[in-house]
């Protein structure tokens, strides 16, 4: 307000001045030119005119827009992506993309729209996804779709919706998303869901709704992608009304907040009625928990029992013989054994994470589950003194393996010979004590990934990664090596075939000019964040083509003969060191220039001597350590003087000498 009133005054007084300031205030940026551009925020109330005509992604969300009409956005007619979120506006009148027919993504996200006219949306015949996000929608008749023939998905989440009955003339065909999420949806009936007939394969999300009913029959002989019903109280309401449905994926979690009643056995019965390939039941309770809890989950691939206060489960369910996936992460586990591995003989992936107690791996716990491929135990306190040849006894098609964040954990030489076609290990954030000379991943040919991130090693072992013929990435970041340095003999020698290795924030102060010779494939080098000096690029002379991160490091000077080695990279991270901006690192400023284009993290590039250029982005510094022009000039003045004095003091002792014959 303060902003137009002295506005105003200025327009008074001087029009013209006023229109610059504006116009300087209100930029866009351009992300791609002449075509991508972002005028969010700028208090803007109408396209400026400095947006070129062929704009075609534009994000002008956080603007003031009351009203939009045929005039608005008439210049940019290519426009594909129109993002208007929380721009004010309450009127769409008519023709308001009337020639926008490649628009395919329109956001009004948070706009208390009052009026849509008929013909407002009737351009766009390519609108794809459309977004009605909180803008106070009661009925779907408001919204003029009955044109939008290619309208793939529709968010309406955070309105005033009761009923999702969409006009006849609503075209599904193409629908893949329709989401309600949070409006107030508590009934569905044969009719509303009938009106959705025409789409095939639809993502339907009514989270959030709590739905209290659901007409007997409404699903009857419906197919969906997904069906979310989250936050509902009583399933027993979801289960009797999906009666004969078949849908891949069913999303029935809670929330904290959610007063939600207890899942009994009785209530799962519904799921013998209907066809489901993944069930979500996050947060709930189980009242009672038998053998038969399960009788109706036969067709179930995938189970998602995150967060369901379960401390166990009994043996003996019948029903999980198809189960494949199975989340029961956040529960209340004290042993890996209470979950009753042979109950779901047919598992691939197993993930508990984040236990709320400690987890005790206990003994062969998982021996059943011998087609198990991913097994995810991060997060759990684990503690073991002698892992894990007898904890993952019979694992033998095991492919991914996350043991990270835990407690210490002791290896002893071959702790994952139960497991020989292991492609990926993640100890990372986990303590580890390798008991004995011999490596504890001997044996892994398959293992292609490693992290052992911050896992506290004894680097000096130089056997410590022997046996793993396939490893392509390693990451070392956060261990530390003796006296700060990698050593021409070290633990890389026996992982040939990297190609990433990650040693960032390993304290490192030098690292010898062999160190990575055996190093053969490798295309990633991540060294930033040690303190490491130019010394340490001697070591790369052999690697070409790479990726290399120097970040964080000591590096101020680099001399000319190790400017070929950063030359023959692909690129290279060179931020955040104190690097010399003075005239004995010009052959260094001056190579930068001319490769900026290796460069990465150039803005955080910047000179740290001397002081008056402190903080100046390196590509921004213009020395010259030659003879300027202007020295030149007086070098020859000198000259030309000095040549005049001899001239007359030549003359003189001449004349001198002369008058003395
Ligand atoms: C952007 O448009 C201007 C004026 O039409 C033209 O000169 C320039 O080459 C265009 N730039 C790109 C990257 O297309
Ligand atoms: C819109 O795009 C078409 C095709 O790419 C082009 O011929 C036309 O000049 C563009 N129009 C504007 C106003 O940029
Ligand atoms: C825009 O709408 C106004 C008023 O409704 C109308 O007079 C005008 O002809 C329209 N302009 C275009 C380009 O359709
Ligand atoms: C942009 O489009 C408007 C209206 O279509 C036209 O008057 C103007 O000349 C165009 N500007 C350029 C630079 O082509
Ligand atoms: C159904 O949709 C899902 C994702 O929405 C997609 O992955 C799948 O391929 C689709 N199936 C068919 C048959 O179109
Ligand atoms: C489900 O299908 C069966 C067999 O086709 C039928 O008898 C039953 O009435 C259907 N249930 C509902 C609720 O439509
Ligand atoms: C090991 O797994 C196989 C399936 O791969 C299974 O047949 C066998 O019974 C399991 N062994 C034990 C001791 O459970
Ligand atoms: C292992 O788990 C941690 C924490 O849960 C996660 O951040 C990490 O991405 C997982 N590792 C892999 C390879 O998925
Ligand atoms: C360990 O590294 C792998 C590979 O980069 C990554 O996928 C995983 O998320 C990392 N684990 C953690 C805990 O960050
Ligand atoms: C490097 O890669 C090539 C091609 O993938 C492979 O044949 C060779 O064995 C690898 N070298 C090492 C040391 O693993
Ligand atoms: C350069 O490396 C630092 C440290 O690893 C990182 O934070 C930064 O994002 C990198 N810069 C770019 C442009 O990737």
């Amino acid at each position: 307000m303060a902003f137009d009133c002295s506005c105003l005054f200025l327009v008074v007084l001087f029009s013209a001045s006023c229109k610059v300031i504006t116009s300087l205030d209100q930029m866009c940026i351009e992300k791609e030119a002449n075509k991508t551009y972002n005028c969010e925020n700028l208090g803007l109330s109408e396209i400026p005119d400095t947006l070129p005509n062929t704009t075609e992604f534009l994000e002008f969300g956080f603007n003031f827009l009351p009203t939009l009409h045929n005039r608005t956005f008439e210049r940019l007619m290519n426009l594909t992506f129109l993002d208007l979120t929380r721009c004010q506006i309450n009127w769409i009148h008519e023709d308001t993309f009337q020639s926008h027919h490649q628009l395919s993504t329109l956001v009004l996200t948070g706009n208390p729209l009052i009026f849509m006219a008929e013909t407002s949306l009737n351009g766009p015949k390519s609108l794809k996804h459309l977004f009605l996000i909180q803008t106070g929608i009661s009925n779907l008749e408001f919204i003029p779709v009955h044109n939008l023939e290619n309208l793939e998905s529709l968010y309406l989440g955070s309105n005033h919706i009761s009923s999702i009955k969409f006009p006849k003339d609503f075209p599904a065909r193409n629908l893949k998303v329709l989401d309600f999420q949070n409006n107030a949806i508590h009934y569905l009936s044969r009719e509303d869901i009938r009106s959705l007939e025409q789409a095939t394969n639809l993502s339907l999300n009514f989270n959030g709704n709590d739905v209290k009913g659901i007409e007997l029959g409404a699903f009857d002989s419906t197919v969906f992608q997904s069906l979310n019903f989250g936050g509902t109280s009583d399933l027993s309401v979801i289960f009797k009304g999906l009666q004969n449905s078949t849908t891949q994926s069913l999303w029935l979690g809670v929330f904290d907040d959610t007063d939600d009643k207890d899942i009994s056995s009785a209530m799962l019965k519904g799921l013998c009625e209907m066809s489901v390939e993944s069930l979500n039941l996050q947060k709930h309770r189980f009242s009672d928990f038998s053998s038969t809890t399960f009788q109706c989950f036969t067709q179930i691939q995938e189970l998602d029992l995150t967060a369901t206060h379960l401390v166990g489960l009994p043996s003996g369910i019948k029903g999980l013989n198809l189960l494949k996936k199975l989340v029961l992460s956040v529960n209340h586990f004290d042993q890996l054994c209470q979950i009753n591995a042979a109950n779901f003989p047919s598992l691939t992936h197993l993930h508990i994470r984040g236990n709320v107690r400690k987890l005790n791996l206990g003994v062969g716990c998982l021996e059943k589950l011998g087609n198990l491929q991913t097994l995810d135990l991060s997060h759990n306190d684990i503690e073991a003194s002698d892992c894990c040849s007898l904890q993952l006894r019979n694992l033998s098609h095991l492919q991914t393996l996350n043991l990270s964040y835990n407690e210490p954990l002791g290896l002893q030489s071959q702790a994952f010979k139960e497991c020989p076609q292991l492609e990926l290990l993640d100890l990372a954030f986990t303590h580890l004590h390798i008991n004995g000379p011999q490596s504890p991943f001997q044996n892994l040919h398959f293992l292609q990934v490693l992290n052992l991130t911050y896992s506290f090693l004894d680097t000096s072992n130089q056997h410590l990664l022997a046996g793993l013929p396939a490893l392509r990435h390693l990451s070392l970041k956060g261990n530390h090596f003796q006296d700060g340095t990698i050593m021409k003999t070290n633990l890389l020698q026996t992982v040939g075939s990297l190609e990433i290795l990650i040693l960032s924030s390993c304290d490192l102060l030098s690292i010898d000019r062999q160190a990575f010779y055996s190093l053969e494939n490798i295309s990633h080098v991540d060294l930033s964040h040690n303190s490491l000096t130019c010394d340490s690029i001697d070591s790369l002379g052999h690697l070409k083509g790479i990726y290399l991160n120097l970040a964080a490091n000591s590096i101020n000077i680099i001399s000319s003969h190790l400017l070929p080695i950063l030359s023959q990279q692909s690129t290279i991270n060179l931020s955040h060191n104190p690097l010399d901006c003075t005239c004995s690192n010009i052959h260094f400023l001056t190579w930068y220039k001319e490769n900026l284009h290796k460069l990465e993290g150039s803005e955080e590039t910047t000179c740290a001597n001397p002081p008056p250029l402190r903080g100046v982005k390196l590509s921004d510094v213009k020395l010259s350590c030659g003879i300027t022009a202007m020295g030149v000039f007086f070098l020859i003045v000198f000259l030309l003087l000095f040549t005049i004095l001899l001239f007359f003091a030549v003359k003189y002792l001449l004349r001198w000498k002369y008058q003395h014959i």
